[in-house]
């Protein structure tokens, strides 16, 4: 008998026929997040589950599910996930690193061009039937080409912008990460390491890229915006909570920084209202994977894991006591 799997969002339906050549498979064609109740009815008999970033999967969840054995994410991101409470029930959780780094790269690199080129405050400018003649300064921004560019979190994601600005718009590259990257790496990258407040106050365009964790909480706050340079810009692609979206939206307001690219949120897709209010930051739904060909890969790989997990017979569950 194959094993049953749920599919907490809707997926490609190729991916959905590739789960059911191993799988009894079901889904969930209105895409919505279930609330936790349902979610842990539609688990129950089910051995793996399909999740996005969005689903939460707690200790709650795990204990009231009992044959869940596998729960594997599309996303790198797995701060939705409670990994220690899978771990002490014997259920195995993977996630989809690597086949997102460059799209993700590519979306912040573009995030943050858009902020400091002010592409997008230009753009609502012509939308609003605002524009009637070529003048001087007409928003004016920062240049990117030969800026400096300070990425904070330096894993992979955080190393293919740094390459990017590097080798591409011959940027000067200084970073901040918990661990420093061996000489090789900083040498591939072009990247200097420097501690958190240098970064701040020496770059031209901060790109953050920190998964978020307890200790992440709030790494950029009123004080640490405070730091940067009046012309500099933010762009934040790992994940919400790393930036106080409050203290943003003032620092924003009142120009204690030029402009912000955020495509992730604190409460998302619930949004800071004073974020909606300030023109100079770039909104987007957090999808900075969201390619097509990246979007397949990530689910793809997800597949993959719910395969070795399940079907190569891991992620045995002890019974519960
Ligand atoms: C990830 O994979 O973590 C991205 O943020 C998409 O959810």
């Amino acid at each position: 008998m194959k094993p049953a799997v749920l599919v907490a969002r809707r997926i490609f339906p190729e991916a959905m026929a590739r789960l059911a050549e191993h799988f009894d498979v079901s889904g969930n064609p209105d895409d919505e997040v279930w609330p936790k109740e349902e979610l842990i009815r539609r688990l129950q008999g089910k051995a793996g589950v399909f999740v996005t970033g969005s689903e939460k999967i707690d200790a709650a969840l795990i204990a009231a599910c009992p044959d869940l054995r596998a729960v594997c994410t599309m996303a790198v991101g797995y701060n939705n996930i409670d990994v220690d409470a899978c771990t002490a029930a014997g259920v195995l959780v993977s996630n989809a690193p690597d086949v997102l780094t460059e799209t993700t790269a590519d979306f912040g690199f573009a995030l943050m061009m858009a902020a400091a080129r002010r592409i997008t405050e230009s753009e609502h400018f012509l939308r609003r039937g605002e524009w009637n003649s070529w003048s001087v300064d007409m928003f004016a921004g920062a240049d990117v080409h030969g800026a400096t560019l300070g990425v904070l979190g330096m894993g992979r994601i955080g190393q293919a912008i740094a390459r990017r600005g590097a080798l591409g718009f011959g940027m000067n590259v200084i970073y901040h990460n918990r661990s420093r990257l061996s000489e090789a790496d900083e040498a591939a990258v072009r990247a200097r390491y420097v501690d958190k407040d240098e970064l701040l106050e020496t770059a031209d365009h901060v790109v953050i890229v920190v998964p978020y964790s307890p200790a992440a909480h709030h790494l950029i706050g009123a004080a640490e915006l405070r730091r940067m340079k009046p012309t500099a810009t933010l762009t934040n692609v790992g994940r919400g909570g790393v930036v106080d979206d409050a203290a943003l939206a003032a620092a924003l307001r009142d120009r204690t920084i030029a402009a912000a690219g955020l495509d992730v949120f604190e409460n998302e897709p619930a949004l800071h209202p004073d974020l909606l209010t300030v023109p100079n930051v770039v909104l987007t739904p957090h999808i900075a994977s969201s390619s097509l060909p990246t979007r397949r890969a990530m689910a793809d790989l997800a597949i993959d894991n719910l395969i070795a997990v399940l079907a190569g017979g891991r992620g045995a569950r002890p019974p519960t006591p």
